[in-house]
């Protein structure tokens, strides 16, 4: 069993290769859960074991998911893989996922980092699409591989960590989440369509329509599916974004 959580589609494209690799086990989509707040208990198909497949959200797990996880029951003694997409690197979010896992009574069966293109345009330049391209194919073989280990029933393995690490997933992920996870940043320009598509897609239904224009509330994770799926590129984050190109994920024509 496949749980997927994905902003902009680079996690749920592994998920849907790792699905294919691996008899397709079904995917859950935990975007859908988390915004239907359902916490119903999680029944085991006929797999020992569950994937999670989702972002790096400096450099662990998303607090999002690991509040579903800490809520949600799930059958005891599953062996737990965390496969994580990101931009450059996953620090030492192994430790915490291990934690996670003690906490749940899973087996913990490793972190896998897979480098995709880098989606968080709120705070860097995303790749071209040519780059982006690249950046997905060259991923590939990790993905292929670490489909092999879960299939085998091994652990992943894990990576050396630096001091750099502990750090980037220790005290910069609490000063991270308490000073730069906000959404008041956000805003709509005039060419907004009044589709509702940003307030459908977030997860936390943190976007409204108010009076045909969305408006921000409070809870937000930053996935940044509301700015980069507008069809009309009609969200900005203040003056970041301005003229950069959204990122979503789109299969290489070639793959
Ligand atoms: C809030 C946020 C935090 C991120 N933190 C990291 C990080 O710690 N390390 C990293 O390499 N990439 C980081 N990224 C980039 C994403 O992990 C990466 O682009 C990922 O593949 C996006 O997956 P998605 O398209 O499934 O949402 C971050 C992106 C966002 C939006
Ligand atoms: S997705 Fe874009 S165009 Fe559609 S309502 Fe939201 S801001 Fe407006
Ligand atoms: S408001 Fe936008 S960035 Fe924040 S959680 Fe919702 S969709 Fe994601």
């Amino acid at each position: 069993m496949i749980l997927c959580f994905s902003g902009t589609g680079n996690s749920l494209f592994v998920a849907e290769k790792l699905s294919q690799a691996l008899a397709q086990s079904s995917i859950i989509s935990l975007n859908e859960l988390i915004k239907l707040e359902n916490y119903n208990p999680i029944q085991a198909d006929d797999d020992r074991y569950i994937v999670f497949v989702l972002p790096a959200y400096s450099w662990r797990i998303p607090r999002i998911v690991e509040e579903y996880i800490v809520k949600t029951d799930f059958p005891e003694g599953l062996k737990a893989y965390f496969v994580m997409t990101c931009g450059s690197d996953i620090g030492n979010a192994q430790k915490y996922a291990e934690s996670l896992c003690r906490k749940k009574k899973f087996i913990f069966g490793g972190c896998a980092e897979i480098k995709m293109p880098e989606n968080y345009i709120a705070m860097f330049p995303v790749p071209s699409k040519p780059k982006s391209d690249l950046i997905v194919k060259e991923a590939m073989p990790q993905i292929v591989r670490t489909a092999e280990i879960i299939k085998a029933g091994k652990d992943l393995e894990q990576k050396a960590i630096s001091l750099f690490d502990l750090l980037k997933s220790g005290i910069i992920n609490e000063i991270f989440y308490r000073f730069c996870v906000k959404a008041k940043e956000f805003y709509v320009k005039d060419t907004c369509i009044s589709c509702g598509l940003c307030a459908e897609v977030c997860p936390l239904n943190n976007v409204a329509i108010s009076q045909n224009k969305p408006i921000w509330g409070d809870s937000c994770t930053h996935c940044m599916a509301c700015i980069c799926r507008c069809p009309k590129e009609a969200i900005e984050y203040g003056r970041i974004t301005k003229k950069k190109r959204r990122y979503l994920f789109q299969k290489p024509a070639d793959l």
